[in-house]
């Protein structure tokens, strides 16, 4: 089977398509025939390597696994003899550890794995479930909920707009801060209110909001602790700049009644149901920027590393069924 295949860390030209040898799926396994994937931020931090405490969990001096890729869309090509959930022919989406940039990649039938909405394009079910997880599990750290309000710092990236769509569901006040460009569409995902940030600080207007997370690990609690109610809660997704969040994260334990999370993502088979039904009832939609075939994942990856696109990057791999 075709394959991206990297064996070195490095900027997104160590990435190769090659032939490897197609895996068999063991007994709990089932073989997917992958239609789309994505490119990932965590893709490609993976494999970069940049922030090198990532290689002690995947290799210190060059990748233990060689293929990446998190999120799939695709079709059940065979299964092992104990699966009882998935039958040949169903389509799946999901997310894994890595391998899904790749023609065919073997899944455990207990993984984040379900079947497809038949509403969606495997395009669009490919580009769900890693920044909607991500933000589910920021979510839950804000007990969102009718008469809390939320602000969504960088509204348009993938875990923004996953985190916009899945406040309101959780029927909670949702401001969402983004660049001029992106207005209409974060608008049109359901938030209550819209800031440009070329426009506007919604830390100097005076507001005051229950939760503030910071989507794309641009802003700081420094700036916003004066836009948080009494109680208020400030969630990041990233570590920043010599790991202050997580080092805030602990002070803000005991110190303050206003308090600091990190993020962490935990990808689960219940995630993946629950915004499988989302999808289903009409609250929930993939939003896709570009779309390349695999053997461009390098001009993919360059482009996710601008930091500037607009939901997910989608990587079309078996081109022969359109939805
Ligand atoms: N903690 C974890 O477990 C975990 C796991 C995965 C990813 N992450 C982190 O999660 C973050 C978000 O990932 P993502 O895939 O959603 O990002 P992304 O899609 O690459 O974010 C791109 C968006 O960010 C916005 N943006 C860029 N610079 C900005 C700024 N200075 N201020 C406001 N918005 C800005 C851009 O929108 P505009 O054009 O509107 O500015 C763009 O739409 C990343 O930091 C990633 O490393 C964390």
């Amino acid at each position: 089977m075709k394959a991206v295949i990297h064996s070195k860390y490095g900027p997104p030209e160590v990435l190769r398509l090659e032939e490897v040898e197609q895996p068999v799926p063991k007994d709990d396994e089932v073989l997917v025939k992958i239609h789309a994937t994505t490119v990932t931020r965590t893709d490609s931090g993976l494999r970069s390597a940049e922030l090198f405490v990532t290689r002690f969990f995947t290799g210190l001096r060059r990748p233990k696994r060689k293929i990446l890729g998190m999120e799939l869309a695709g079709e059940v090509e065979a299964v092992g003899a104990t699966v009882t959930e998935f039958q040949v022919g169903d389509d799946v989406f999901g997310v894994i550890v890595s391998g899904a940039h790749a023609e065919y990649v073997c899944v455990p039938e207990t993984a984040p794995l379900a079947h497809k909405p038949a509403s969606m394009s495997f395009e669009e079910a490919a580009a769900v479930c890693d920044g909607a997880s991500l933000a589910l599990a920021c979510l839950r750290k804000g007990d969102l909920r009718e008469g809390r309000s939320i602000v969504v710092y960088g509204a348009s990236g993938s875990v923004g707009t996953a985190a916009v769509q899945l406040a309101r569901h959780f029927g909670a006040d949702v401001t969402a801060v983004c660049n001029t460009k992106n207005l209409e569409l974060v608008a049109s995902l359901g938030a209550d209110d819209v800031v440009d940030y070329t426009q506007e600080d919604f830390t100097k207007n005076g507001k005051t909001y229950d939760v503030i997370f910071d989507a794309v690990g641009k802003h700081s609690f420094r700036r916003c602790r004066r836009s948080l109610k009494p109680h208020g809660i400030y969630i990041d997704t990233d570590v920043g700049f010599l790991w202050h969040v997580p080092v805030l994260a602990l002070l803000t334990r005991r110190i303050g009644d206003k308090k600091v999370y990190l993020g962490i993502v935990r990808y689960t088979k219940e995630d993946v149901l629950f915004l499988k039904q989302l999808i289903e009832e009409g609250k929930y939609r993939a939003v896709i920027d570009r779309t390349y075939p695999l053997e461009e994942v390098v001009a993919a990856t360059r482009y996710v590393e601008t930091e500037q696109k607009t939901g997910n990057v989608v990587l079309t791999v078996s081109g022969d069924r359109e939805t």
